[in-house]
């Protein structure tokens, strides 16, 4: 059944919804993983960032984006032109789904039921800051918040309204441009994301 510890929809204080949350059973994913990631950034952030869910790195240092992932992010963000102490990023999963290989923990994707799960946190954290404009990371930030039919390959920078936020938009995952195995693919990909988030910064001013 689904079980969050304090409705979160009633608090509007993020460090007191961040500590809700690591108390959260609301899917199984606690089981696994070593802690909540929560989001991180200020309350007053202008735009908020939505990644599908933490990774290995994240899960350890219960922080996101701080891998590998946040390593592509950091670099689109300054391309940009973007602060990353300024932006506030969370992640559509706050717990780390994995499968064992051995001893390593390889990433699986959430599902449905996981991403409803959790979605109550990240409404919380969205009626907390008011963003000005959401990006979603990848398609299972996009579709918790655009909706189950959008597709980023078709639809990547497009801005719409949402109950969210005026500006609300999706591009490629950082892991996505990662894991892509041709040299061309990977840098068009980058440069889209880069260019997406420069165009959601010039909405900004
Ligand atoms: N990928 C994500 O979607 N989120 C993180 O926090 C890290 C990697």
């Amino acid at each position: 059944a689904e079980y969050l510890p304090e409705a979160p929809e009633r608090r509007t204080d993020l460090s007191a919804l961040e500590r809700a949350a690591e108390a959260c059973k609301g899917c199984d994913l606690y089981k696994d993983a070593t802690q909540t990631v929560f989001g991180a950034g200020p309350a007053d952030a202008e735009i908020v960032f939505v990644g599908e869910q933490p990774g290995d790195n994240e899960d350890r240092q219960g922080e996101p984006f701080v891998g590998p992932a946040g390593q592509v992010l950091n670099d689109a963000l300054e391309d940009a032109g973007i602060d990353r102490s300024k932006v506030y990023i969370t992640n559509a999963v706050k717990h780390f789904k994995h499968t064992l290989q051995g001893s390593r923990r390889i990433h699986a994707k959430p599902s449905a039921r996981e991403v409803t799960a959790c979605k109550p946190w990240i409404e919380a954290e969205f009626a907390a800051i008011k963003p000005k404009a959401i990006v979603c990371l990848g398609a299972t930030a996009a579709q918790a918040i655009l909706g189950r039919d959008f597709r980023i390959t078709k639809q990547r920078g497009e801005i719409r309204e949402t109950d969210f936020s005026p500006i609300t938009t999706a591009t490629w995952h950082p892991s996505a441009i990662l894991r892509n195995p041709e040299e061309d693919a990977t840098q068009r990909m980058y440069d889209d994301l880069a260019d997406d988030l420069y165009a959601v910064a010039q909405l900004m001013t």
